[in-house]
């Protein structure tokens, strides 16, 4: 059986002490380390940007997954890249007509390229993407806040595109990710699960990161 890849989100984090967040959910059986940029425009939020991903990856050992709710997200390739990001995920509906071209950007920095849709969003829109990408995202929940709750028929995605990606291409889900709705989303086929606000308001965030798997 392949192994669940399980990507806490830091946006439920305590961003006053980054740093040993990151160590703790490391420490506690983190696979990667998922970071959400918000711009404000994508979604009506704001977070962080390249910046602190790169103060991050000093004291990250392991991948840094950059999920971008932000448009034009082609200008900002390079910084995520440079900051050190391991995989940078992107939004299909702010890339449109650039979609080629960011993929290409990503990958010619060695690094994973992810794409990812809305819950709005069709499969179908990204099928002609589907031999290039190394990573697809389906949001759970309209992206830009923690803490929502899961909609399942987003999840019912999920099969879809498996039958459409190569073998190796990781299927990560993100919103409203608790044991519960962790299970289905397993259970359709996905193999990464971003959590925020279920690993941070666990009292336990080992039992809760390894209850997801
Ligand atoms: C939402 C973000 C998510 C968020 C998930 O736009 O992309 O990564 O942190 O939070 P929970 O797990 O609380 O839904
Ligand atoms: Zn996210």
């Amino acid at each position: 059986m392949n192994k669940i890849i399980i990507a806490p989100s830091i946006l439920s984090s305590d961003f006053s002490k980054l740093g040993s967040e990151i160590k703790m959910l490391e420490d506690n059986g983190a696979d990667w380390i998922h970071i959400d940029v918000m711009d404000g425009h994508f979604v009506p939020n704001l977070t962080i940007g390249a910046p602190v991903v790169k103060a991050l990856k000093k004291v990250s050992d392991i991948p840094l997954d950059v999920h971008l709710m932000i448009d034009n997200p082609n200008k900002y390739i390079k910084d995520f890249a440079l900051a050190g990001a391991d995989i940078i995920t992107f939004h299909y509906e702010a890339a449109n007509e650039n979609t080629n071209d960011i993929i290409k950007e990503i990958h010619s920095y060695g690094i994973k390229a992810g794409i990812s849709i809305k819950p709005g969003t069709k499969p179908s829109a990204i099928f002609k993407y589907t031999e290039d990408i190394d990573l697809i995202l389906i949001m759970t929940v309209e992206p830009g806040f923690g803490g929502q709750k899961f909609m399942s028929y987003c999840a019912d995605k999920i099969k879809e595109l498996k039958q459409k990606v190569k073998k190796e291409t990781i299927i990560e889900v993100d919103g409203g990710i608790n044991d519960k709705t962790a299970e289905y989303c397993i259970s359709q086929g996905a193999n990464a699960l971003v959590a925020g606000s279920y690993i941070f308001s666990s009292s336990n965030i080992r039992k809760a990161i390894e209850a997801l798997r």
